[in-house]
């Protein structure tokens, strides 16, 4: 089967409505485009639980603050289009800014609480709001079986899963786990922002987090992890650490001692241009008390 593009919502919604008349299950892998292996593992994992897989790109103004990249953010539809169609991907839909935000547009979905004002949420202000917004938009104009989402960015993940179980959009929300390149680093699209020599700080961040992790699932005290940690991303060249935290893989509350639940240690520090993130899940292996 080979790719076609759409993009408007009726051809969208028309495309669905035929393969739903063959019976068929639809999944949904919603990305900004310059697609790299990472979102292939998305479209891998989405044709496991579907007959026909629908990629959106859309570059989603209304996540990114003033300040921030959209602008310079990379798109790349004509090599994205190849990468789809060689990924057994049947739709890719791709609007236009003016078709998701038409003149006249003014409702926003906002996901309250501790979920959304940690981490990316306190670092980048608004950024959940507009995320909450365009998938809402997304899941609803396609009404897909299910909808596959990367861990690379948990806290999205956590804030998708909780706005579509209050909202009841009838679809399933699935994580894909972190594709990483040979040497670690969590693949990324803002990974292109890189210079050679900033590319070869990069694995940093997969080394801090991973040794973290170890101590943390053996029981150890997660102030001085989180320091040393620190101290190494620093040296390494990055800065400013935006944070490197441990928190409860469900809650996202902040974990202050030791790990005695599943958890999940985040980062997210700028090297250069790029502002890259990553998490690790920590199970802890001892017993507490
Ligand atoms: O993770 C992303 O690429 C974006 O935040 C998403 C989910 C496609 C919404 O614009």
């Amino acid at each position: 089967m080979s790719l076609t593009t759409v993009h408007t919502v009726a051809d969208l919604r028309a495309t669905v409505a035929s393969w739903r008349a063959e019976g068929l299950r639809v999944a949904l892998v919603p990305t900004m485009g310059a697609l790299h292996d990472g979102h292939i593992s998305l479209t891998k994992l989405a044709l496991e639980h579907a007959d026909r897989v629908i990629v959106s790109i859309f570059v989603n103004p209304t996540q990114f603050s003033p300040d921030e990249d959209f602008g310079a953010y990379p798109r790349t539809l004509p090599d994205d289009q190849k990468l789809l169609d060689g990924a057994g991907v049947a739709l890719c839909f791709a609007p236009s800014v003016d078709e998701m935000y038409p003149d006249g547009f003014a409702t926003k979905v906002h996901v309250d609480g501790g979920m959304t004002n940690v981490l990316c949420g306190a670092a980048r202000p608004g950024h959940f709001d507009g995320v909450a917004q365009i998938v809402t938009k997304l899941l609803l104009q396609a009404l897909p079986d299910c909808a596959i989402f990367g861990q690379k960015d948990y806290q999205q993940l956590m804030v998708i899963r909780r706005f579509s179980a209050d909202l009841n959009i009838p679809v399933e929300i699935i994580g894909a786990k972190i594709l990483r390149e040979k040497d670690g680093l969590a693949m990324s699209s803002r990974n292109r922002y890189l210079t050679p020599d900033e590319r070869a700080i990069a694995p940093t961040l997969n080394r801090v987090l991973a040794s973290i992790t170890a101590a943390a699932a053996s029981g150890a005290d997660i102030g001085p992890l989180l320091a040393k940690g620190r101290e190494d991303i620093l040296s390494a060249g990055f800065d400013p650490i935006d944070y490197l935290e441990i928190r409860d893989a469900q809650t996202l509350d902040l974990v202050t001692q030791t790990v005695t639940k599943p958890a999940r240690v985040f980062v997210a520090a700028r090297l250069g241009k790029a502002r890259l993130i990553d998490n690790h899940a920590i199970e802890p292996s001892h017993t507490a008390g």
